[in-house]
């Protein structure tokens, strides 16, 4: 790794930059002082101008360390400071990064984060040389995990009651991108600029889409459009997202919550993967399981189990690149007992 220190970054809307002393007014008035901004954070609200200009103070002297980065988030249109974004944390040896940001409330919902931690992760994939970038969050505090979604991090699990903050003892949802994910998105986005993907919870709508692409995966006549258009309208159980390449859907994914009076977790159980042939290895299943488990988060739910053909290497290989381990457990299936032998 070669350290270069907060350099100046700039994106669409946003210029990242160092902290001067004069941002202590901003920083107090725009998300220092606002209980709303550190609620799920490790500090209080300032409370006085005083105690932002000291803390400000400090951070603009750190600058002459070569290692320290820690941008003040300044929007183009506003010329001020509406947030902050840094590295918390290096692990020299393994070239890991852990990152913290935060943004004044009135910008929330803008993508402002989206877009200043991308630009930082660029910075510290492309011209660091970073091996592994993370970020994590308080489970009760959702609005984190779309914007590390959304930046290529993936869940790779929850600490339990790992973390402290104004809210007290947490647990904490961890997300990583590796430099191999980075790089290797970056591939596939220049060779794929035509297709955008759009990952989305199925509606009714989508029933004749999906049928088409049930018979591939799971075989003709598993299910008919009726009942399938059915199922997405009353079947509040199952959660189904779907790729979608404008009208046409390209891949799905089912799951529902396994919840028993056995256990103190309730998993999010991943039931049904598929991705049509000729649009794999771009990354569409990845996607669709990190939507998935995101919608099941929003539940409540961080830990998640499925079940796959014992044969189906590609798929294992899949799991195992989602973070998901294989278990000694088999799964059994009884026979019909009306004798039929449809889907068994
Ligand atoms: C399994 C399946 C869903 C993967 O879909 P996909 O969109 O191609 O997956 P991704 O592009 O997100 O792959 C992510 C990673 O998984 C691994 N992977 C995916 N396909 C693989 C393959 N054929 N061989 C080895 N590894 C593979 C790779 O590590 C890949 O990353 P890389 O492309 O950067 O090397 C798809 O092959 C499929 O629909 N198969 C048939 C249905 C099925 O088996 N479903 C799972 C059982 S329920």
């Amino acid at each position: 790794m070669t350290h270069k220190g907060t350099v100046t970054l700039e994106t669409e809307r946003l210029i990242l930059r160092r902290f001067t002393t004069d941002d202590a007014d901003a920083m107090f008035r725009n998300w220092a002082n606002d209980p709303e901004v550190t609620r799920f954070l490790t500090w209080q609200p300032h409370g006085s101008i005083d105690i932002t200009r000291k803390i400000n103070q400090s951070d603009v002297s750190k600058y002459e360390n070569s290692s320290h980065y820690q941008w003040a988030v300044v929007l183009k249109s506003l010329v001020e400071t509406i947030g902050g974004i840094n590295v918390v944390r290096i692990d020299e040896p393994c070239s890991c990064f852990e990152i913290a940001y935060r943004i004044g409330k009135a910008w929330w919902r803008q993508g402002i984060a989206i877009e200043a931690l991308s630009a930082v992760i660029k910075f510290l994939f492309e011209q660091i040389g970073a091996n592994r970038i993370t970020a994590s969050y308080d489970t009760r505090n959702q609005n984190s995990s779309a914007v590390m979604r959304k930046c290529g991090l993936r869940y790779e699990g929850t600490l339990r009651r790992s973390g402290c903050n104004n809210q007290g003892i947490y647990d904490a949802a961890c997300y990583a991108i590796l430099s191999e994910d980075y790089f290797g998105q970056r591939k596939k986005e220049i060779s794929n600029v035509s297709h955008k993907w759009e990952y989305r919870l199925a509606v009714p709508s989508d029933a004749s889409e999906l049928l088409k692409l049930n018979d591939l995966f799971n075989g003709e006549d598993c299910n008919n459009l009726a009942a399938i258009k059915s199922s997405l309208k009353n079947n509040t159980q199952e959660i189904v997202c779907v790729a979608a390449d404008g009208e046409k859907l390209r891949g799905f994914c089912c799951g529902q919550i396994f919840k028993s009076m056995c256990y103190d977790v309730n998993y999010g159980d991943i039931t049904e993967l598929f991705v049509i042939e000729s649009y794999r290895r771009q990354g569409v299943a990845s996607d669709l399981m990190s939507f998935i488990e995101s919608e099941f988060q929003n539940q409540g739910i961080n830990h998640f189990q499925l079940f796959t053909g014992g044969e189906n290497k590609i798929g294992q290989a899949f799991y195992k690149r989602q973070g998901y381990e294989p278990t000694t457990e088999m799964m059994f299936r009884k026979r019909p007992l009306n004798g039929e032998t449809k889907n068994d």
